[in-house]
Formats: structure tokens, C-alpha cells, sequence
């Protein structure tokens, strides 16, 4: 399917106020998602929330539908977080690890996940095992498969990094959990919205991941797949009266599906928005929108190639549409602030957002770009002008 970009643009308000690279961080919405946030936003003003949601429970029931449909999964194997982190949280922080079990992560692993280990290394005695990377700087299968000759209690690997254009062989590493019978959990925050993501190819059997980057939905929603057969097995970190209702004065009972992961509070306008986001995707298709933030990613990448001084730090043999580099003598911030002078929106990833990574591989800050569907041949053309415009200031 070939995206009509022309439409897509016009349906992109944020493209009237510069060029956005930026989708790692948080992708403009398109207006549907906006509108789907705003129209719930004035429904709770008019007739209250509680009425509001009573009125749409529809619409925010299908949420579920939405999610299960965007990762092949079911409704009752999704629930919907305030962001990738407590959804990942809930599960890892849920687990009953006991001193002395393995957790076996990998090199690119994100901060907030690492953090935990180290939580829960300290608290609880869990023992962090890193995975080798492979020459291409990916997860080494066969290594983790050496590893899993002893007994695991634990993979949890990260299937794209923060902090560049690495793809992890995430089904890889769910061929061998099945096999081996360890419990597989998934950050799969950066890949949701930029790829087609199937948790049955996957085999894992929790899956977090946010809104508001590559999906195109709000900030300060994500949400939690967790595999069917997992969800009686598995307790939530925390409970509410929503997630365990109080059925006797001493006991309660767990929900039986996913949403023993939730409160009962919730951001039911984000929940519009998430929805209307998933929905819009799914309609462009998930290959597409692949093809061509990809391909928009390779042409930066290529751009890039052409000039000395240059260096690119993305790893792996699959690249994806993140984009990380630096550039000899230039202080990353002082680009990103040149070409936000340009209208051009880009960031920096710094070495503690990855910092087993950024010390096996010395990376510095880095700048990181990351192109979307929404954008045009032209924009990425125009970030490689002001680079080398900004290289001429140096000189
Ligand atoms: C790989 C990865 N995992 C997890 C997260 C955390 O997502 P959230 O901020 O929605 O909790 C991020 C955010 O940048 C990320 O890049």
C-alpha cells in the first residue's frame, strides 16, 4: 500500500509550524487524535466525567479492540497505562523473582528498566546477566542460548534502543524463551507505530509500550499486552479497588483478565486519543508506514554517509528510524540548537539513557533524528543543508 502523503500531511497540523524529527521522542499527532482528545475533553465539561464516559463507554471499550488489533493480540490480553514505564513496571516489579535468579537483559537496555534490576538486585538478590551482542552490535541468539543452559527466571530485552537505529531480533529471543520455558518480557516502546508488531511472531509474553512516539497518540498514555495464559500467573506490582475488587471483608480477587494491571482512575480523553491514533495507523498499514519512515531514516543516513567527520553510532544489520550521530568538534547541543534557529526539530540521546551501551561502545551524547511517514524527502534533505551549514560556522 502506497501512503497518500499529500493527505496525510494536511491531516498533520504540527507540519505547518516546522520540521519535526523527532517521532523517538513524541511523533506529532494527526488531527483525528487531537479531536478525539478535545471532543472528550468538552463532553466532561458539558455533562460531567463520570456521564462522560458512561456515555462513550463504547468508543473507550473498542480502545482495547484497537490495541489487541495493532499487536495481534486479544482485547482481555491488553491494559492501558499512564506510559510505557508503569506498564512495564507493573509487570516486572509483579514478579515473584527471589534472591539468586537470573534476569537476562541486553547491552542496549533502556534506563528506566536497568534501574529496576538494580532495584530489585539489591532488594531482593536477583542476579543481572547481560546477553552478548553479536558483530553487528545485536542481541547474540546464540549466546543467549548458551546462557539459558542454566535455568532463567527472567528474560527482559529492549527491541529498539532509545538511543538509535538497532533492531533487536526480539522473535529470536522468543523462540528461545518458548523453548526453554522462561517468561519474556518486552520493551517494546520504540518499535510500536514504526513497524508491524505481531506478539505471536514475537513469543513473549509481556509487551509494553507508550502513545505518544511513533503511534502518534498523546503524551501520558502507553499500554501492557500480557499473553492470556500469563494473566492468572501473574500479579501486579500494586492493586486497587478496580484491579481486585473487595469481594469479603478479608479477601479480594484479581480481575481475570489484563486489566488487573490498571487503576481505577483513568485519563479516558487520552484513552480517545490512543484509540483514534491506533486507528489511524492500522488504516495507513503498519508495512507502509515501515517503508517509509525507513526509507526516509536510510536517506538521512546515506546524506550523512557522504561527509567526513561524520560518525554514525547506529548498530545492527536492520536498521530502523532512529538516527544517531555525531559530528567531530560539534557539541551536540550546539547543533540541535542551531537547527532549532532552522525550524528543525531534532534531540540529543546522552550516554545514561543506555549506559551499559554507551560504555561497551565509548558513545558520546549523541544527536538523535528520527524521521516519521509524515515527513518529506525534502525535510531530510534540509537537515543535512543546516548540518553542513552549521559545520561552516565551526570553521
Ligand atoms: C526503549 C524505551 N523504553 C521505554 C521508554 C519509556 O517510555 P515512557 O516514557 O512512555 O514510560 C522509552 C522512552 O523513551 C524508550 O525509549
Amino acid at each position: 500500500m502506497v501512503i497518500d502523503l499529500s493527505a496525510v500531511q494536511a491531516q498533520t497540523p504540527g507540519l505547518q509550524h516546522g520540521t519535526h524529527l523527532l517521532a523517538c521522542g513524541a511523533a506529532l499527532m494527526p488531527r483525528v487524535v487531537v479531536d478525539a482528545i478535545t471532543d472528550h475533553i468538552q463532553l466532561e465539561a458539558q455533562i460531567g466525567g463520570y456521564e462522560a464516559a458512561a456515555q462513550q463507554s463504547e468508543m473507550l471499550d473498542g480502545v482495547y479492540s484497537d490495541v489487541a488489533r495493532l499487536l495481534g493480540a486479544k482485547p482481555q490480553e491488553i491494559a492501558l497505562m499512564e506510559n510505557a514505564t508503569a506498564a512495564w513496571c507493573q509487570v516486572f516489579y509483579g514478579l515473584k523473582l527471589k534472591a539468586g535468579d537470573r534476569v537476562l537483559t541486553c547491552q542496549a537496555e533502556y534506563a528506566a528498566n536497568y534501574v529496576a534490576y538494580l532495584q530489585r538486585a539489591a532488594r531482593d538478590g536477583i542476579i543481572i546477566e547481560v546477553i552478548p551482542n553479536d558483530d553487528s552490535g545485536a542481541i547474540d541468539l546464540a549466546a543467549l542460548e548458551a546462557m539459558l543452559a542454566e535455568p532463567a527466571a527472567l528474560i527482559s530485552i529492549t527491541w529498539i534502543p532509545t538511543n538509535g537505529g538497532l533492531v533487536n531480533p526480539a522473535a529470536g529471543v522468543g523462540l528461545l524463551a518458548r523453548k526453554y520455558g522462561v517468561p519474556y518480557l518486552l520493551d517494546a516502546c520504540q518499535a510500536v507505530g514504526q513497524m508491524p508488531v505481531d506478539v505471536a511472531e514475537l513469543g513473549c509474553d509481556y509487551l509494553s509500550a507508550t502513545g505518544r512516539k511513533f503511534l502518534r497518540g498523546p503524551r501520558g498514555i502507553g499500554f501492557l499486552y500480557i499473553r492470556e495464559e500469563m494473566i492468572a500467573k501473574t500479579e501486579p506490582a500494586v492493586i486497587d479497588l478496580f484491579a481486585a475488587p473487595w469481594v469479603e471483608t478479608s479477601r479480594y480477587e484479581l480481575r481475570a483478565d489484563a486489566r488487573r494491571f490498571e487503576n481505577w482512575e483513568n485519563a479516558y480523553a487520552l484513552r480517545a486519543g490512543l484509540g483514534a491514533a491506533v486507528r489511524y495507523a492500522l488504516e495507513i498499514g503498519m508495512e507502509a508506514i515501515q517503508d517509509r519512515a525507513w526509507g526516509l531514516a536510510e536517506r538521512l543516513r546515506s546524506g550523512l554517509r557522504q561527509h567526513d567527520g561524520i560518525i554514525l553510532h547506529d548498530a545492527g544489520n536492520t536498521q530502523c528510524a532512529i538516527v544517531s550521530f555525531s559530528i567531530t568538534d560539534a557539541e551536540p547541543n550546539a547543533l540541535v540548537a542551531y537547527a532549532k534557529e532552522c525550524g528543525i526539530s531534532i534531540a540529543t540521546s546522552t550516554p545514561s539513557s543506555t549506559l551499559l551501551d554507551a560504555e561497551a561502545r565509548n558513545l558520546p551524547t549523541m544527536v538523535r533524528a528520527a524521521p516519521h511517514y509524515y515527513n518529506s524527502e525534502k525535510e531530510i534533505d534540509q537537515l543535512l543543508a543546516c548540518i553542513q551549514a552549521y559545520r561552516q560556522t565551526l570553521r
